[in-house]
C-alpha cells in the first residue's frame, strides 16, 4: 500500500491516518484513491468493527485538497475538473457517510476544506483542543466542492454554515462542538484514547444493529419523513431474522451481556 494512506487494524479498531504531514495531509489524488480503496478492504475485515480517521504529524487533520494538483484540472478545463477533482471527492465523502461500519474522525488539528468536510460527512467525530476548522475555498475565489456546501447546512443551520462558507474565517474546536461538527474537545494527549473509549462503546452491540442505523440516518436525512420512515421499516426487517437480533432480545430477558456474532 502506498504511505499516503496508512492503515493498522487492532482490538476491532481499524485506524487510517491521512499521512503526507509535511503538506498538512493535504487531499492528493493519490491519497483519495488510496483512502477508497483501503475502505474496500475494511468492509470486508470481519476483524473491524469501527474505523478511526486521523491526521499524521503535530500540525494537521488535513488542510483540504491538494491545490496544486487540482489547480491543474482546472487549467484542464470544466469537464476535467469535474470529472477528476470534484466527483473524486465527492465519491470520497459520500463513501465515507454512507459506511456500514461507524466512522469516527479524530481530528488532531488543522481541519481545512476538504478536512473539514470529511469531518462533516463521518458519523462521529472527537476533537483534540488544538484542532481548527476553516471553510477557505471561497478564499480561493470558489465553493466548496466535497459537499462542503451541503453538509455543513444540515449540521449546523444555514446561517451558521453560511456565516463560515461566506467569510472562510478559520473557528475553534469549541466553536466547532457548538455548531454540532463534533460530538467532543478533549485535550490534545487524550485524542486517540477518547476516541477508542468511543469506539470501544459501539463495540459492545451488534454491527448489523450499528449498520442498520447509520443507514437509516444517513438516507433518512436527506429525504421527507415518510419515506425515511420507510427505510427505517425496510432496515428493522432486515435485521428480524439475524442472530444478532435473537440474542439481544434472549440477552435482555436472561438478564446477561450480549454475544453477538453480527450475522
Ligand atoms: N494543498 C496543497 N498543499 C498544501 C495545502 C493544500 N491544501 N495546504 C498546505 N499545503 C502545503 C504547503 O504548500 C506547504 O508545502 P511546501 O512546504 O512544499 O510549500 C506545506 O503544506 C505547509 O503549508 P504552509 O502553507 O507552508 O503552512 P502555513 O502554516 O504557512 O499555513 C495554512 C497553513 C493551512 C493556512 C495554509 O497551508 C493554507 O492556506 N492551506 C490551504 C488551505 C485551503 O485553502 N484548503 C482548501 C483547499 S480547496
Amino acid at each position: 500500500m502506498s504511505d499516503t494512506v496508512l492503515l493498522e487494524t487492532k482490538d476491532g479498531i481499524a485506524l487510517i491516518t491521512l499521512n503526507r504531514p509535511d503538506k498538512l495531509n493535504a487531499l492528493s489524488y493519490e491519497l483519495i484513491d488510496r483512502l477508497m480503496a483501503v475502505l474496500d478492504q475494511i468492509e470486508v475485515d470481519a476483524s473491524a468493527g469501527v474505523v478511526v480517521l486521523t491526521g499524521a504529524g503535530e500540525r494537521a487533520f488535513s488542510a483540504g485538497a491538494d491545490i496544486h494538483e487540482f489547480s491543474g484540472s482546472v487549467s484542464r478545463g470544466p469537464n476535467t475538473a469535474a470529472r477528476d477533482f470534484v466527483r473524486r471527492g465527492q465519491a470520497m465523502t459520500a463513501r465515507l457517510e454512507a459506511f456500514r461500519k461507524p466512522v469516527i474522525a479524530a481530528v488532531n488539528g488543522l481541519a481545512f476544506g476538504g478536512g473539514c468536510e470529511i469531518t462533516e460527512a463521518v458519523h462521529l467525530a472527537i476533537a483534540s483542543d488544538r484542532a481548527s476548522f476553516a471553510k477557505p475555498e471561497i478564499n480561493l475565489g470558489m465553493p466548496p466542492t466535497f459537499g462542503g456546501t451541503q453538509r455543513l447546512p444540515r449540521l449546523a443551520g444555514r446561517k451558521r454554515a453560511l456565516e463560515m462558507l461566506l467569510t472562510g474565517d478559520p473557528f475553534s474546536a469549541a466553536r466547532a462542538l457548538e455548531i454540532g461538527l463534533v460530538n467532543k474537545v478533549v485535550p490534545h494527549d487524550e485524542l486517540l484514547p477518547a476516541t477508542r473509549e468511543l469506539a470501544g462503546r459501539i463495540m459492545r452491540h451488534s454491527p448489523l444493529a450499528a449498520a442498520s442505523i447509520i443507514t437509516a440516518v444517513t438516507r433518512g436525512l436527506n429525504m421527507a419523513i415518510g419515506e425515511g420512515l420507510q427505510v427505517e421499516s425496510e432496515q428493522f426487517a432486515a435485521m428480524a431474522p439475524t442472530s444478532d437480533l435473537v440474542e439481544g432480545l434472549a440477552a435482555w430477558r436472561e438478564r446477561r451481556p450480549p454475544n453477538y456474532t453480527g450475522r
